[in-house]
């Protein structure tokens, strides 16, 4: 099964990703964790998308699908994948349809409110990358990482200002998509408020999986 996870940023698609992977046996392909990843190595993509990321803006384009391509080209992605936070512009989208063809965009719906409550408290463990929420799903111990014993750190991007950004990009250049695979047929609505269990269930649901 070939799917994108589309909605705003600290919607919950990171988390759910996280589970469905497991149940479907399918990679978990997240733009913004190959990009932190290539920060935290200080490799050339990473030297040239760190300042960008960390204001909250979008990496260009072509950077983006180049590496989205590659990524797809590989064994693992052929018969199925989870696309987080890809395609997030119009072009990116087109672009995809040109070398995949996905079976359904789940669209996560969540209001900026929430989205702000949920990044603000968002602790990731530098190890291993799991997620926490400080009130919602929070670690046993305090800053210490339940699977791995890693440290939990803010992410660069969660500080107020950038996560305001984050939510304007999403209007402006993501929101779009909405309409645009609404139109084809490929979007299914899931409501992103409940706790993270019943999101998961709604998520079976909407994709055929019940
Ligand atoms: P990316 O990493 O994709 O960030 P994002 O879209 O802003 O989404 P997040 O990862 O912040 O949120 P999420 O929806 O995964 O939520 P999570 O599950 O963590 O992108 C980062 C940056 O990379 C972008 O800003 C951009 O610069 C660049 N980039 C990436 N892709 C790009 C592209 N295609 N083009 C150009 N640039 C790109 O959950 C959030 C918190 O809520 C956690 O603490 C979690 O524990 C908690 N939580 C989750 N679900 C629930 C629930 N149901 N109830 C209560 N709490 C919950
Ligand atoms: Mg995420
Ligand atoms: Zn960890």
């Amino acid at each position: 099964m070939k799917l994108i996870f589309l909605g705003p940023p600290g919607a919950g698609k990171g988390t759910l990703a996280a589970q469905a992977v497991r149940m479907l046996r399918i990679p978990h392909i997240s733009t913004g964790a190959i990009f932190r990843s290539a920060i935290g190595a200080q490799s050339p993509l990473g030297i040239k998308v760190a300042a960008i990321i960390g204001a909250g803006k979008l990496v260009d384009d072509a950077t983006t699908i180049a590496l989205v391509q590659e990524r797809l080209a590989q064994e693992d992605a052929r018969t199925g994948y989870i696309l987080d936070g890809f395609p997030r512009t119009i072009p990116q989208a087109q672009a995809l349809a040109g070398f995949s063809v996905v079976d359904r965009v789940i669209n996560f719906d969540l209001s900026d409110a929430a989205v702000v409550e949920r990044l603000t408290g968002r602790r990731v463990c530098r190890n291993c990358g799991v997620n926490y929420h400080i009130l919602f799903n929070a670690p046993k111990r305090e800053g210490v990482c339940d699977s791995c014993g890693g440290e939990l750190l803010i992410r660069d991007d969660d500080r107020e200002g950038a996560i305001h950004k984050r939510l304007q990009v999403y209007r402006d250049q993501t929101a779009p998509l909405i309409d645009f695979y609404r139109a084809q047929g490929l979007l299914v609505d899931v409501d992103a408020r409940p706790p993270a269990d019943t999101v998961a269930a709604y998520f079976k649901r909407a994709a055929g999986l019940d």
